[in-house]
């Protein structure tokens, strides 16, 4: 890998920012550092659906989801002289607790920009493994000025959350797995925030079969992606109000070409449909799952994809169950209400 511009080397003319070479050499870096994470079947939720469900279960993935993949990935393409001076993030999710982890793993510095409205058990997951906690306002413009100060203090190298090659990259080998686990899946259900996990996933699937329909689950508060698709070009959203909190960001400038081009179609359902999917999780599934590891079975149950062209096409439907780091508190705030 090229380590300024995260583009592997062997690609110069690259279409998008990885391709199945990088997410292969990817499988082979990560694999000492993750799972191999089970895929679960039912028969009561195959019914519910009316399709074959395959659950691709990263909530047992090493820190809980699935966002080890790229973070080791990108963490263990640096060289020496990089990973030296460790490495920065200001996402207070799991992509925090996996470049910690990842940090550790390579025995380097991790510094997390965390703003002070973190929920607790996040910034728990953050220091459980080993990352140094620097505390910024809310405002993404305080956030981001704070991660910039502590790159210029520290010499430490940025570790985007999803807007990064070796991030896509890391996060496509899930399809690698998948698709060994269950040969003839149809189609691919992926939840969406930045589109990192989506763009990973969609570039490996189609390059091992180009006829495999990825189909994205977005929060109806945060549905930038699915306007982004109907408008043609990149769009944010003033606000976002969603309890996943997992898929509250938004498109970048590498994940957005891949969505545009191999996403077939984007699902958006509601708070309470996502509430309700996490809760047949946990009493058909018995899984404990976070809102955003849930959406995929909210949108694979919902009207919209039930009345879609997929739904009349798709017979062996993979769910990526993107992640199991419930906050407990706000959880029972939410079911209370
Ligand atoms: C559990 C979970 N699922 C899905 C996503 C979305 O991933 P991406 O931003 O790569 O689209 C995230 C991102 O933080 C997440 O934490």
């Amino acid at each position: 890998m090229d380590g300024k511009n995260n583009q592997p080397c062997h690609t110069v003319n690259l279409k998008y920012a990885a391709d199945i070479h990088s997410i292969k050499e990817a499988q082979l870096r990560i694999a000492p550092f993750i799972h191999t994470t089970p895929v679960l079947s039912s028969s009561t939720l195959d019914s519910l659906a009316a399709k074959q469900l395959f659950f691709k279960c990263e909530c047992f993935q090493k820190g809980g989801a699935f966002k080890i993949r790229g973070a080791s990935n990108a963490i263990f393409s640096l060289h020496d002289f990089e990973a030296s001076k460790g490495v920065v993030t200001h996402s207070s999710g799991n992509h925090a607790a996996a470049v910690s982890l990842a940090a550790k793993l390579r025995k380097i510095p991790a510094y997390i920009v965390i703003p002070e409205n973190a929920p607790k058990c996040k910034v728990e997951n953050v220091k459980r493994y080993g990352g140094q906690v620097i505390w910024s306002e809310v405002t993404m413009q305080s956030r981001e000025a704070v991660a910039k100060k502590v790159l210029e203090d520290t010499g430490a190298v940025l570790i985007h959350p999803f807007n990064d090659g070796r991030i896509i990259s890391g996060q496509g080998t899930i399809s690698l797995e998948l698709l060994e686990q269950v040969p003839g899946i149809d189609t691919i259900i992926v939840p969406i925030s930045g589109g990192g996990l989506i763009s990973g996933i969609s570039i490996a699937a189609k390059a091992i079969n180009p006829s495999i329909r990825i189909i994205a689950a977005e929060p109806k508060g945060a549905d930038d992606a699915s306007q982004s698709k109907v408008a043609g070009r990149i769009v944010t959203l003033p606000e976002t109000n969603t309890i996943a909190d997992g898929l509250r960001a938004f498109l970048g400038d590498l994940t957005w070409p891949v969505v545009r081009d191999l996403v077939d179609e984007i699902i958006t359902v509601s708070d309470e449909e996502i509430i309700k999917a996490m809760r047949m999780c946990y009493e058909i599934l018995k899984v404990a799952v976070e809102p955003s590891g849930a959406i995929g079975l909210a949108a694979v149950l919902s009207d919209q994809f039930k009345q879609s062209r997929a739904w009349q096409e798709s017979n062996k439907v993979a769910i990526i169950v993107s992640g199991g780091n419930v906050d407990l508190a706000a959880l029972w705030d939410s079911l209370a209400r």
